[in-house]
């Protein structure tokens, strides 16, 4: 764990420079728009450790897979996102000297991530090994305006000389992937050009095919003034620069601004990218670099109008659930259904930048309420329009009859990650998919949604499991066996509880989906019927007879559902008298040993619970909270969201806001040590939760919003917005009872500690405690 950020209300701040925190602040100070990102790299030049990440999302490469031996059904492929040409590179050398700031003295340094207007900004004064004193000032943002521009300023000033300081901004598309099986390039050339106020490069990836164009427009200031000095074009390689020497007064600085535009053939036809490329150019370059970060602000101010979370008395929590609201927004603002969220989005390469059940199970709730509904509903779509490589990847496995298994981990509807144990086994992603859309029609009314896309995937879905079942002659009921739950500390078990409860429920689900489907739309019903060749009746009569003679292990003794057959099997140790050398346990034991011991990496029994409250009394939970809670190591960082909403659900204050600090915090105290690999953006959504959800205690019920919130000792108040059917609410929960701020044009109808209060147009109302 560490502790370097600055606590600030709006921004993320570092105040000195440690080359040891450099590749974590990389991914922290991260940059993102939706459409493309970066991690925090400097302009200069850089020798020391620093992880290099410019990313456009929906490009990737399906390197091939490398295992030393083969079985049937094996994915071939593991796609990446790629790692793309570097735009950020201002280089700079002073009267011969580079600029490396690895080989500098530093003595004072401070980058900020502006959270609020969404730039980050680097100042610093250091020194080179000659001794000469530079000050520097760098701004940069990625446009959420025009989501294919982005602008660096970039300032200098010689401190304790005159001279020569060339200036070379350049793009670099000779860039190699971190992950890379076979150490390979994933990028060719297609075409280059460099001229006095800029440049571009063409890349395509390998195999893919995808072109992406990647320019920069230069202008240039000296003492406040515009210069149009001699440039140098240079053209090497994959790379375009254009190197502008300027004579350089002591105390006097020269500003560079760097617009640069990244525009890819999934917009685009090929032919058309660079004169595209030239117009976003010219075009952002004429409104200019002030004008940019206006509007950035005005955007960003717009996000926050609906997302932001106040917390009173805790500036370290209010800096945390900011951060965590920033890096979603960044990653994903739903304008394209063919766009998903990586685990890590734009801040690193692990996960290969796929879709994970994480978007299901954790960034829905987060979207359907902080969100236009049209961008979960874009999420859904993306599953939806990759159904039929999903029944593929089902056939491929032996399953028939139009039965779909999605990917655990996919880029473009095929599976393309290669631990057997996870693609084959880890399919309880099936459920989250189904659930997500269950969510999506519970939270915005909106079942035509059903007749016109869910149903079909539903269907789909309940064939999978209908034959993933088996009947077993022993017990003369249903098990599942051969599955890893969410709990990827065991694999190829049987009967894992979360498993089975997805599979069941998603059949009953489709039922219902069915009938509703039948009564709402009816020639929808026939069409889709006749599509996909269901056989209602046939169909629909083995859903019910898995259902009623499904198997779940329970143990009586201490009255928990079991998370699998063998797992009383294990040696019961609680994970609080586990050495804390040994921790976290996937650095520190063996595999196998992980795998026979009782230690769970994440909610797996509990995540059916939080799913499937409901059902559930409290008792019921809280014994299945006190049992598996204790053997959990959380060693995913998707699990303490969960327990901090059941542990709220249970009246248990303290323990909610103790899981709630291990999710808020994880990137900015790099909790788990691995944040230097990118941020854990999908986790970032279970933060807002155990805000809404846990504190919150927000549920949708029967169509309302219903609140059951408390806050926690150490804040004075903290409030949420949250988008509800066309309304929009702002929730503040102070020691003196739950306000409630319609912001809307008509009248809201909640639910607050069990009484239904109805809210008034653009009206409050306080409900005590
Ligand atoms: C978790 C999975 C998750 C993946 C990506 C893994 O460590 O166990 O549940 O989908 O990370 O976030």
């Amino acid at each position: 764990m560490k502790n370097y950020i600055k606590a600030d209300e709006w921004s993320i701040i570092e105040e000195s420079f440690d080359p040891h925190h450099h590749q974590i602040s990389e991914s922290i100070f991260s940059l993102g728009n939706g459409r493309m990102g970066q991690r925090a790299n400097f302009e200069e030049a850089y020798s020391g450790q620093s992880l290099l990440g410019n990313y456009v999302a929906g490009v990737y490469y399906p390197d091939k897979t490398r295992v030393g031996w083969w079985k049937n059904g094996y994915p071939e492929y593991f796609a990446k996102v790629l790692n793309a040409a570097n735009w950020t590179i201002i280089d700079i050398n002073l009267d011969g000297e580079q600029l490396d700031f690895d080989k500098c003295v530093v003595s004072s340094f401070r980058r900020e991530l502006n959270m609020k207007e969404g730039y980050l900004k680097r100042n610093f004064e250091a020194q080179t090994t000659s001794g000469k004193i530079v000050k520097v000032e760098a701004i940069r943002f990625c446009s959420m305006v025009d989501d294919e521009a982005a602008a660096i300023s970039y300032t200098i000033t010689p401190v304790n000389f005159s001279g020569t300081i060339t200036i070379t901004p350049a793009i670099d598309g000779d860039i190699a992937n971190k992950d890379s099986n076979y150490d390979e390039k994933f990028w060719d050339e297609v075409s280059k050009a460099s001229q006095s106020d800029g440049g571009y490069v063409v890349m395509r990836t390998k195999k893919t095919g995808f072109e992406v164009a990647t320019g920069m427009k230069c202008s240039i200031a000296q003492n406040g003034k515009p210069v149009q000095p001699q440039v140098k074009p240079v053209v090497k390689e994959k790379y375009v620069a254009s190197v502008i020497e300027l004579q350089a007064q002591q105390g006097q600085a020269i500003s560079i601004i760097k617009y640069v535009a990244n525009l890819s053939s999934q917009n685009y036809k090929p032919e058309d990218l660079v004169n595209q490329l030239n117009e976003t150019l010219s075009r952002v370059s004429q409104k200019g670099f002030d004008t940019m970060l206006a509007e950035q602000a005005a955007a960003w101010a717009k996000k926050w109008e609906r997302n932001d979370i106040i917390i009173e008395g805790d500036v370290s929590a209010q800096q945390a659930i900011r951060f965590n609201i920033f890096q979603l927004n960044q990653t994903y603002t739903g304008e394209d259904d063919r766009l998903n969220i990586g685990p890590k989005g734009f801040t690193g390469e692990k996960y290969g930048g796929s879709t994970y059940w994480d978007t299901e199970a954790y960034c829905v709730p987060f979207y359907l309420a902080t969100a236009p509904q049209k961008v979960t509903r874009n999420l859904l779509l993306y599953r939806y329009k990759q159904l039929g490589e999903a029944i593929e990847n089902a056939t491929l496995l032996g399953f028939k009859n139009g039965a779909a298994l999605y990917p655990m981990v996919t880029m473009d509807g095929t599976e393309c990650h290669n631990e057997w144990e996870i693609t084959f086994e880890e399919i309880h992603r099936n459920g989250a998919i189904a659930f997500a859309i269950f969510n999506y029609v519970r939270y915005t009314g909106d079942e035509a949604y059903l007749a016109d896309y869910g149903l079909e995937v539903l269907v789909a879905i309940a064939r999978f499991w209908s034959q993933r079942i088996t009947w077993s002659q022993d017990k003369q009921q249903y098990v599942m066996l051969g599955v890893t739950g969410p709990n990827e500390y065991e694999n190829n078990i049987n009967n894992n509880w979360y498993t089975t409860t997805m599979a069941t429920w998603c059949m009953d689900y489709t039922m219902q989906v069915i009938e509703k489907v039948k009564a709402t739309a009816h020639e929808k019903y026939t069409a889709l019927a006749a599509k996909i060749n269901f056989d209602e009746a046939v169909e629909t009569s083995r859903y019910k007879h898995i259902i009623e003679k499904m198997y779940y292990g329970y143990d009586e003794k201490q009255q928990v559902f079991l998370q699998q057959d063998g797992y009383l099997d294990k040696e019961q140790i609680l994970v609080k008298d586990l050495p804390a050398a040994d921790r976290p346990l996937n650095q520190k034991w063996s595999w196998d040993r992980i795998l026979r011991s009782c230690y769970i990496k994440q909610a797996d029994v509990l995540q059916g619970i939080y799913f499937f409250e409901d059902r559930y009394d409290t008792e019921t939970i809280r014994r299945n909270f006190n049992f598996y809670e204790p053997r959990t190591v959380h060693e995913s960082s998707l699990s303490p969201c969960v327990h901090a909403i059941l542990a709220a659900k249970l009246g248990d204050e303290a323990r909610a806001y103790e899981f709630y600090l291990r999710t808020a915090r994880l990137d900015l105290d790099d909790y788990n040590n691995d944040t230097e690999d990118g941020c854990h953006i999908t986790s970032m959504a279970g933060t807002w939760m155990s805000v809404v959800e846990g504190f919150g205690g927000m549920r949708v019920r029967d169509g309302k919003l219903l609140f059951q919130p408390f806050i926690p000792e150490k804040w004075t108040s903290f409030s949420f917005h949250i988008g509800f059917r066309g309304s929009l609410l702002n929730v503040k929960v102070s020691k003196d009872g739950v306000q409630l701020k319609n912001l809307s044009e008509k009248p809201v109808s909640v639910i607050v500690y069990n009484e239904e209060q109805s809210v008034g147009a653009n009206s409050e109302l306080l409900v005590k405690g």
